[in-house]
């Protein structure tokens, strides 16, 4: 099928790359021209493992194109995707002005029936709301229909969770135009579920917004371990065995991040209020993650005194391993909180992202290496749970830094590996041990 994706974000392209993987004619459309040519040349403007590869592939087979045209990117296509972001506005609420734009441009153009399916993360009823701009615009020029399927990626297992995603949801007010979207989608084999367009839009909301609440739920018991001498690493694996309850998204840490939970659940939030429906239970989620993001920097507190003129190795600023995405990313309060208390700091991650020097402080060093960060360090903060912290050379750290005092936001070691290690070591929801004062 020929099909036309707007916004090549990570939901955009890696959705046109995948669909044309199984063996569509996709145009990706973008209006940053130098972001084109670069995609053009099969260089993903993200980092997301197995995208280049993929890319490269399917440009060379002559199924995958880029184009910052709307009017080429349309032509004859039989569904168009609206990919393009809904980034959160200052109270919370998605900005839907780059949707908007969407629907328009296909009003202008689009002259043949097509299918127009929207993968943004847009509040319930906003499908609704570019039906009718895109009828007003088209003046009956042309048949469409909507339909809502939400995208569930995450980011640096993208491409891996388009060939395995546990379901795939499509929301549509017309059976045929659902019939369109599952074609589609066919060939990769995943289950689908047929709702209608609002329920669509919640499905993407709630379960970001559960997911989420499971997050802030097992970092809220972590408070009470460490207070109550138990292990929550040990309590987590325990609750996940019920299959009512599930191992999954119950590791405690430094909180979540990323372009999706903390954006979503504020703007669930909103919706809510919209409808004069207080959403305490969110709103505690919430509270709860941004509490989380400031653990490291109280407890370095509580064991130093003051943070005045001490020197923190910060490893990892991406929001999780495997993305250079640092949106929401707990390494920007650490940062900003460890300046303000008079640390120095030295920053290192193995993707080393160009956000960083826009998102942290101008204060904080953003080192080449992960010995660099350690030289000299009066403590590690580890952000981010990358493979190369967690199998890092402790004796080499240790050599390198002041003290070996690490604190672990992503509980990367055992405490038996630490205590063995003979470092002092304070993790999340379970007692610190090696402390020596
Ligand atoms: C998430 C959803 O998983 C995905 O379905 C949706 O489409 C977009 O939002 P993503 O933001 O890429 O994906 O990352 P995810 O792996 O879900 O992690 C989100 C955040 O939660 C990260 O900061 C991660 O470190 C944190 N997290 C996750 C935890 O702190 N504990 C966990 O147990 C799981």
């Amino acid at each position: 099928m020929k099909i036309a994706i707007v916004g090549t974000g990570y939901v955009g392209l890696v959705t046109g790359v995948c669909l044309s993987e199984i063996g569509h004619q996709v145009t990706c459309i973008d209006v940053d021209e130098a972001k084109v040519d670069k995609m053009r040349a099969g260089v993903s403007p993200i980092y997301e493992p197995g995208l280049d590869e993929l890319m490269q592939k399917n440009i060379e087979a002559g199924r995958l194109f880029f184009t910052t045209s709307h009017q080429e990117g349309f032509q004859d296509a039989e569904a168009i995707y609206i990919a393009v972001g809904t980034p959160p506005r200052e109270d919370g609420t998605a900005n839907l002005s780059y949707v908007e734009e969407v629907a328009k441009s296909i009003a202008a153009h689009i002259d043949s029936y097509t299918v127009v399916v929207t993968k943004s993360t847009v509040p319930v009823g906003t499908n609704y709301r570019i039906k009718e701009m895109i009828s007003a615009g088209v003046e009956g020029r042309a048949l469409f229909d909507i339909v809502s399927n939400p995208e569930f990626l995450r980011e640096g297992t993208a491409v891996q969770d388009a060939f395995q995603g546990d379901r795939i949801v499509i929301g549509s007010d017309n059976p045929k135009a659902a019939q369109v979207v599952e074609e589609i989608n066919k060939p990769f084999g995943i289950p689908v579920y047929h709702t209608d367009i609002s329920s669509a839009e919640m499905i993407k909301y709630a379960s970001n917004a559960f997911l989420a609440t499971k997050i802030s739920f097992i970092n809220e018991i972590s408070a009470l371990c460490e207070k109550l001498g138990a292990n929550v690493e040990d309590v987590a694996a325990g609750m996940g065995m019920d299959k009512r309850i599930g191992s999954q998204f119950l590791r405690a840490g430094i909180g979540y991040g990323g372009s999706c939970f903390p954006k979503d659940t504020k703007a669930l939030v909103q919706i809510a209020g919209n409808v004069e429906h207080e959403f305490d239970l969110l709103k505690s989620v919430i509270q709860v993650n941004n509490k989380q993001q400031q653990l490291l920097v109280d407890k370095a507190k509580a064991r130093f005194g003051s943070l005045e003129d001490k020197t923190v190795a910060l490893l990892g600023l991406a929001f999780k391993p495997q993305t250079d995405d640092m949106r929401e990313s707990a390494s920007i309060v650490v940062s900003q909180q460890l300046v303000q208390e008079g640390a120095r700091i030295q920053a290192f991650d193995p993707i080393q992202p160009e956000m960083a020097a826009q998102l942290l402080p101008p204060e904080v060093a953003l080192c080449q290496t992960l010995k660099d960060a350690l030289t000299n360090a009066d403590c590690v903060f580890i952000i981010t749970d990358w493979p190369e912290f967690k199998k890092m050379d402790i004796p080499m750290a240790s050599q390198l830094m002041k003290s070996p005092v690490f604190f672990d936001g992503r509980n990367c070691f055992s405490l038996e590996y630490a205590v063995s290690q003979g470092i002092e070591y304070h993790s999340i929801g379970r007692e610190s041990v090696g402390v020596k004062r």
